[in-house]
C-alpha cells in the first residue's frame, strides 16, 4: 500500500483526534491483570492495537469492538507463549510480560523486534522485574520470565525514566506483596493514564507523573469501565500538517495541556495558537520562520515522536533550524527520505541542521518508520506535485486512516495499492 499526494493545497477544516496509542497498548496489557471484564472506550482503529488484541486473544481473553469501545474479558485467561510474529511485530509486546508473570507466575516470549528507530533493549524492564522477584532467563531470542509465588515490593531507580519500563513497573507491582517505590519514572501522561485506569480497578498506585511513584501491592483488580486520553503527538502532527500548507485547523476532543512543549515551538515559526480545555486551534503564515534549538525530552519536554514530523515542518522554513535527538540512537533514518523531496538537512550525529528551502518537490520515497514516515507526509503536502510513499504500513501503526482525516481537511491524498 502507498499513498499518492498532490502537494500544495492550505489544509483548513475541523477535526476530532484519535485516542492515544501509547495509552491503549498498557492498558490492553493491564487487562490481564483483570479477573472479569474491562470496558474500554477511545481506542483508535490501528495495526499496533489490532496486534494487542491478537496477543490477549493468545492468551485466551474475548476481545470485541464497537466504534470506539472495546471489551476485553479476561475471565478464561491462560498461560500461553506470545508467538514469535507477533512480539517481533510489536516492540510494545514486551508490556505483556509483566501482567502475564502477575497473572499466570510465568510468561514466555520471543525478544520484542528492535524497532527501525534504534536497538531498544528492554535490560530495564527485565532489571526491574528481577527486582520484583522474578527469574529471568533469556536464550536463542526467547525469554522466559517466572515469579511462581508473584512479584513482592523494593525500591527500583531507573538509571533512564523510560517510559516501557516505567510501565512494567506500575504492571507488575499493582497485584504484588508490598509495597514499591520507583524513582526517576517516566512521567508521560500514557503513564499518568495507565495508573489511574489500574486505580480504578482496584489498584493503589500514588504519585503517576512525577519521578517517584509508589505502589502499594493489591490483592486482585476488578472488572472496570475506562476511557483512554487523546493522543498528543497526532494532534501535533496534524497540526503540523496544517501549519506546512499555510492553513488553519480546529482539534477538538483532545488535551491541549499535554502538548505545552509544543506551542512555543509553533509560535515561534509564526503561527497563531490558541486552545481551551479540549480544543486547540492554529493559523499559519505564508512561509513558517526558523526555530533556532529543538531538543527532544523525557516528559514534559519535546517530544521524541514529533523529532520527525517537526523536521519536515521546518525544511520549508526561511532559515536555519537546528533538531536534536536525545532519546533514541537511530530516529534520523527518514532524513534521506526528506532530502529525495528537496529538503536541505545535514546530520551531525544525533543533530539535524535544517537549511529551509523556497519549497520541496514530489518524489517516490518510502516510510521507514512510524513517526518518519508521517514526517513524509507533511513534506508531501506541501510539496510542489506528486509524492508516493510506500510502506505506509509503518503510518497505520499509529494514525487511524489518516488519508479519511487529511481529505476532510482538503489534502489531496489517496491510498493506493
Ligand atoms: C515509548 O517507547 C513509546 N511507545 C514511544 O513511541 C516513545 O518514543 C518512547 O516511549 C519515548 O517517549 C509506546 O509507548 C508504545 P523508552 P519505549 O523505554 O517505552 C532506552 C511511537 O512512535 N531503553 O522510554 O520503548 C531506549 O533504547 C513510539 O509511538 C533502554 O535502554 O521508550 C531508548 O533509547 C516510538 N532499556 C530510551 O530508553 C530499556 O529497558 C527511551 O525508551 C528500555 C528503554
Amino acid at each position: 500500500m502507498k499513498f499518492l499526494i498532490e502537494g500544495g493545497n492550505k489544509l483548513s477544516g475541523k477535526i476530532a483526534v484519535q485516542g492515544s496509542k501509547n495509552s491503549v497498548l498498557p492498558i490492553l496489557a493491564a487487562t490481564l491483570l483483570v479477573d472479569g471484564k474491562s470496558v474500554i472506550h477511545n481506542c483508535p482503529r490501528l495495526s499496533d492495537v489490532d496486534a494487542a488484541i491478537r496477543i490477549l486473544t493468545d492468551f485466551g481473553c474475548a476481545v470485541t469492538r464497537e466504534n470506539d469501545t472495546l471489551t476485553v474479558d479476561s475471565t478464561n485467561a491462560g498461560n500461553c507463549r506470545v508467538s514469535d510474529l507477533l512480539s517481533r511485530r510489536m516492540r510494545s509486546s514486551i508490556l505483556f510480560l509483566a501482567p502475564a508473570v502477575s497473572r499466570f507466575g510465568k510468561a514466555q516470549f520471543s525478544f520484542p523486534g528492535g524497532c527501525e528507530i534504534g536497538l531498544r533493549p528492554i535490560d530495564l524492564h527485565l532489571s526491574s522485574l528481577r527486582l520484583l522477584g522474578a527469574d529471568t532467563d533469556e536464550k536463542s531470542g526467547m525469554l522466559c520470565c517466572k515469579a511462581v509465588n508473584g512479584f513482592k515490593g523494593n525500591r527500583i531507580h531507573l538509571t533512564f525514566p523510560s517510559v516501557g519500563a516505567t510501565e512494567t513497573v506500575l504492571l507488575a507491582a499493582a497485584v504484588s506483596k508490598g509495597t514499591t517505590v520507583l524513582t526517576n519514572a517516566a512521567r508521560e501522561p500514557e503513564i499518568v493514564d495507565l495508573a489511574n485506569f489500574l486505580n480504578k480497578a482496584g489498584a493503589r498506585i500514588f504519585g503517576a507523573g512525577e519521578n517517584a511513584v509508589i505502589i502499594v501491592g493489591a490483592p486482585a483488580l476488578n472488572s472496570i469501565e475506562y476511557r483512554v486520553i487523546p493522543d498528543r503527538i497526532v494532534t501535533a502532527t496534524y497540526l503540523f500538517c496544517a501549519a506546512i500548507t499555510g492553513g488553519e485547523i480546529e482539534i477538538t476532543k483532545t488535551k491541549p495541556q499535554l502538548l505545552e512543549a509544543v506551542f512555543p515551538l509553533l509560535e515561534e515559526t509564526g503561527c497563531a495558537v490558541r486552545r481551551n480545555k479540549n480544543t486547540v486551534f492554529l493559523s499559519a503564515p505564508e512561509r513558517l520562520r526558523p526555530v533556532r534549538t529543538v531538543r527532544t525530552m523525557p516528559y514534559p519536554g519535546f517530544p521524541t515522536d514529533l523529532q520527525s514530523p517537526v523536521t519536515a515542518l521546518l525544511c520549508v522554513a526561511d532559515g536555519t533550524s537546528v533538531v536534536t535527538e536525545t532519546i533514541f540512537e537511530n530516529r534520523h533514518k527518514y532524513i534521506g527520505e526528506l532530502i529525495r523531496l528537496g529538503a536541505d538537512i545535514r546530520t551531525e550525529g544525533a543533530t539535524a541542521i535544517i537549511g529551509g528551502v523556497e519549497n520541496l518537490h514530489g518524489a517516490s520515497v518510502r516510510a521507514t518508520d512510524l513517526r518518519g514516515g508521517f514526517a513524509l507526509v507533511i513534506a508531501a503536502l506541501k510539496a510542489d506535485g506528486k509524492t508516493v510513499i510506500d510502506n505506509i504500513y509503518h503510518i497505520d501503526r499509529g494514525y487511524e486512516t489518516p488519508e479519511r482525516v487529511l481529505s476532510s481537511l482538503g489534502a489531496n491524498i489517496k491510498r493506493i495499492t
